[in-house]
C-alpha cells in the first residue's frame, strides 16, 4: 500500500500520471487538442530542468516578466496540458502560449506531432535526476523512501512519468516529427546566456545584448529560488498545502556522487548501458 497519496499513480496508456492530480478528460482529449504555430512546449520527465526551461522562456518573452512589473507565477504562464492545476483557459491565453508537460511523444496532441507548434525538450542526467525526484518525492511523505527503495522505483518506471530511460529515448527517436529543440541541463549549467540565445532564436525573439544578460541575471539558481514567480512555493501550498517541498533545490552537477554507494551506481550504469546503447545523447555526470 502507498504511504503517501502523493505516491500513487495513474497508468493511462502505458504512461503513469500523478493519480490524485491528473484529470482524465483533459488528459483523454489532449489527441485532439488544437494547437497553434506559435505554441512552445516545454517538455521533460520531471526533475530535469523544467521550471528553469519555463522561466527562462518566460523572460525572453515577457517585458513585464523580466522587470518585475509583472506578478504572474510561472505556473499560471506555463499550464501544463495533464494537470493544469489552476484550470488556466489555455483556449483563451494569447499567442505565442507556453505550455509544460511531462508526457511521452506518443500523447501529445496529434497536431504537435505533425510539427503545428514548437517543442522545446530538456533533458538531464538521469543519476542526478533520480536523486532529485527522491528528494521532491520524500518531501510530500510522513515516512521517507530510502534511496534503494526509491532507486528501485525508478528503475522499474514505477514512479510518475514512468520509466526515465522510455521517455528521453522515445522524444529523441521521434524528433524528426516534432520541430523540436533539446536541451541539455548541464549545459545550461555550463553556458546559460548560450542555451538563452539558442532558446531566442528557436522560438524567433529577438533581445538586445542588456536583454539577454537580464534573463541570464534572473534564471540563475539563486534569483529563481528567491523569486516567488518561479520557485513554485506559493504553488506547492496552494494546491497540494505542502510547506515543505523546495522545488528549486540545489541545482548542480553530480549529486549523485554525494548519496549513491559505488554498488548502486554500477546497477544504475549497466541498466544505462544497456537501455541508451543506441542513442547518441550525450550525457554529463560531472563538471569538475
Ligand atoms: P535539484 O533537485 O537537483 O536541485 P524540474 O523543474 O524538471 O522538476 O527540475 C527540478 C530541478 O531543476 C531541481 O534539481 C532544481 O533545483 C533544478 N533547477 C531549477 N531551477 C534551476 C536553476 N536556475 N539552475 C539550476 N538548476 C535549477
Amino acid at each position: 500500500m502507498e504511504k503517501a497519496e502523493h505516491a500513487a499513480l495513474f497508468n493511462y496508456k502505458g504512461y503513469n500520471l500523478a493519480k490524485e492530480t491528473m484529470k482524465l478528460d483533459l488528459v483523454e482529449a489532449l489527441e485532439d487538442f488544437e494547437t497553434r504555430d506559435s505554441d512552445i512546449f516545454v517538455i521533460s520527465y520531471p526533475k530535469s530542468g523544467t521550471i528553469w526551461t519555463q522561466n527562462i522562456i518566460c523572460l525572453i518573452l515577457y517585458e513585464g516578466h523580466r522587470n518585475g512589473t509583472e506578478n504572474i507565477s510561472i505556473s499560471h504562464r506555463c499550464a501544463s496540458i495533464e494537470y493544469n492545476i489552476y484550470n488556466v483557459d489555455i483556449t483563451q491565453m494569447p499567442s505565442p502560449r507556453v505550455l509544460m508537460s511531462h508526457l511521452p511523444y506518443y500523447l501529445v496532441p496529434k497536431k504537435l506531432r505533425g510539427k503545428k507548434g514548437k517543442v522545446i525538450y530538456v533533458y538531464r542526467n538521469p543519476k542526478d535526476t533520480l536523486v532529485s525526484f527522491f528528494h521532491y518525492t520524500n518531501s510530500f511523505r510522513a515516512v521517507a523512501f530510502n534511496l534503494e527503495e526509491y532507486m528501485e522505483r525508478f528503475l522499474t518506471g514505477n514512479v510518475i512519468g514512468s520509466l526515465v530511460f522510455d521517455h528521453v529515448k522515445g522524444w529523441y527517436t521521434h524528433q524528426n516529427e516534432f520541430n523540436i529543440l533539446f536541451l541539455c541541463y548541464e549545459e545550461m549549467i555550463q553556458d546559460l546566456r548560450g542555451t538563452v540565445l539558442k532558446i531566442c532564436k528557436f522560438i524567433g525573439k529577438e533581445l538586445s545584448s542588456p536583454e539577454v544578460d537580464k534573463v541570464v541575471e534572473m534564471s540563475t539558481f539563486k534569483n529563481m529560488k528567491a523569486d516567488p514567480r518561479a520557485n513554485y512555493v506559493k504553488t506547492y501550498e496552494e494546491c497540494f498545502g505542502q510547506k515543505n517541498v523546495k522545488h528549486i533545490r540545489k541545482g548542480t552537477v553530480g549529486d549523485w556522487k554525494n548519496i549513491m554507494t559505488v554498488s548502486q551506481s554500477e546497477r544504475f550504469d549497466n541498466i544505462f548501458q544497456a537501455q541508451m546503447k543506441d542513442i547518441p545523447l550525450k550525457f554529463i555526470w560531472d563538471i569538475k
